[in-house]
């Protein structure tokens, strides 16, 4: 996967909110000569960049698994292959799974459930999604753990704190990624001898334009899938939560609100959203908020920064828990919507009020620190200490 490196801004601020603020003031559509990249900050602009693809485009060269996934892709090869698994994602398949994604909950907060305190992040949030798209996807239970540090490793940015250097990071992230290339490939080899009824099976069977699909075409679906759904859920429950505990008002208020729920984790997506940034690249000259970005060059659209803008949304610093209508773009815009959207909810949903039924009480663990991950694209907590 292409090498992430943290902007100044993100690194230097405290809370990227402030570098935001300050960015959409001053710079709104800012050039870095160092990464060599134009970044966009308000909500306008950042929607236009997500959304007008024929300006802005997802594709970009290089061998990468991912390469050769939706993501990457522009219309209308783009919508041929997401069509492909857009019936498992559709809010009524994802439904379905309500009852057993309930019991992935109950099964990890029972293990929990006679300490004086737990992690939400380590014994909740994180294990959680990626049992559930294990399962969906068709892969041994045994594998789990593997899985979850492959998929944690590729998303994740440097780690300069932790003395890591961005050769180090390069290193690693490719030995990864074959790792996990070699894992899929056998994976695909056994349900194409034995079809099962999963994801993998319901791929292997698919077809684009009368062809079936090659095998990197099958990994980078697989690759995609574990990734985007993975840390990004986590932090969605995490971030959320932080967001409700902050100010036990807020979750009280939910609690005894239950009502309230929907709108809570919508802004919790808006608020502290879990994916922070998307990349284009621009096919020609284009002019975006009075600047012309030249032909070729990579276009970071800031989604944390337009969540936060108060030419868009009323008392936008500040976590409403009933905030109606709430147009946040946490899960991007235009044809490579989240597709995922449906089941990141769902896991939301059943996970913050299976802590509202068994912890009402919870409150945050006192003097506790809150550190994020090290990352320009995922915004999330490391750990997040509660007590009953
Ligand atoms: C695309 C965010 C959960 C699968 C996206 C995009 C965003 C996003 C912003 C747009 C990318 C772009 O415009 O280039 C999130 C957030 C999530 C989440 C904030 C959790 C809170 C999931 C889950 C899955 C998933 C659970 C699946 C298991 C995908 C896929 C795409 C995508 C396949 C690509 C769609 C396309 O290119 O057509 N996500 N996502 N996401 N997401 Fe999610």
């Amino acid at each position: 996967p292409a090498l992430i490196i943290p902007s100044r801004g993100w690194l230097s601020a405290a809370s990227p909110d402030v570098w935001y603020r300050e960015m959409r003031d001053v710079g709104p559509v800012h050039y870095d000569a160092e990464r060599t990249c134009y970044d966009v900050f308000r909500f306008e602009d950042v929607q236009r960049v997500l959304s007008d693809h024929a300006n802005f485009s997802s594709q970009r060269a290089g061998e990468e698994l991912t390469s050769q996934s939706i993501i990457n892709m522009d219309p209308p090869k783009h919508m041929k292959y997401r069509q492909l698994v857009a019936q498992a994602f559709t809010p009524k398949a994802i439904e379905a799974l309500a009852p057993r994604i309930e019991e992935i909950a109950k099964e990890l907060l029972d293990e929990v459930a006679n300490q004086p305190g737990f992690d939400i992040i380590r014994d909740f949030s994180y294990p959680l999604p990626v049992i559930v798209i294990a399962e969906m996807l068709g892969v041994p239970n045994e594998d789990r753990e593997k899985f979850k540090h492959w998929s944690d490793i590729v998303v994740k940015g440097v780690d300069f704190e932790a003395g890591e250097t961005i050769e180090d990071n390069m290193k690693l992230r490719h030995s990864v990624t074959q790792e996990l290339g070699a894992y899929f490939a056998q994976v695909i080899q056994s349900r194409a001898i034995q079809p099962s009824n999963d994801l993998i099976t319901a791929l292997l069977a698919s077809e684009v334009d009368g062809e079936k699909l090659t095998i990197p075409e099958l990994l980078g679906f697989c690759f995609l899938l574990l990734v985007a759904g993975n840390e990004t859920t986590t932090n969605l429950i995490g971030n959320t939560m932080l967001s409700l505990l902050e100010t036990p008002a807020n979750w009280e208020r939910l609690v005894r609100e239950p009502d309230l729920l929907n709108s809570a984790i919508e802004e919790g997506l808006r608020f502290r959203s879990p994916a922070q940034s998307m990349n284009r690249f621009t096919k020609e000259p284009v002019e975006i908020g009075g600047v012309t970005i030249p032909e070729g060059t990579e276009v970071i659209a800031w989604i944390g920064s337009a969540n936060l803008d108060p030419e868009k949304f009323d008392r936008a610093d500040e976590f409403v828990i009933d905030r109606n209508p709430n147009p946040h773009i946490a899960f991007g815009m235009g044809p490579h919507f989240c597709l995922g959207a449906p089941l990141a909810r769902l896991e939301g949903r059943i996970a913050i009020q299976a802590l509202m039924n068994r912890f009402p009480t919870m409150k945050l663990v006192e003097g506790a620190e809150f550190k994020t991950v090290a990352s320009p694209i995922i915004y999330g907590l490391k750990s997040l200490p509660v007590v009953r």
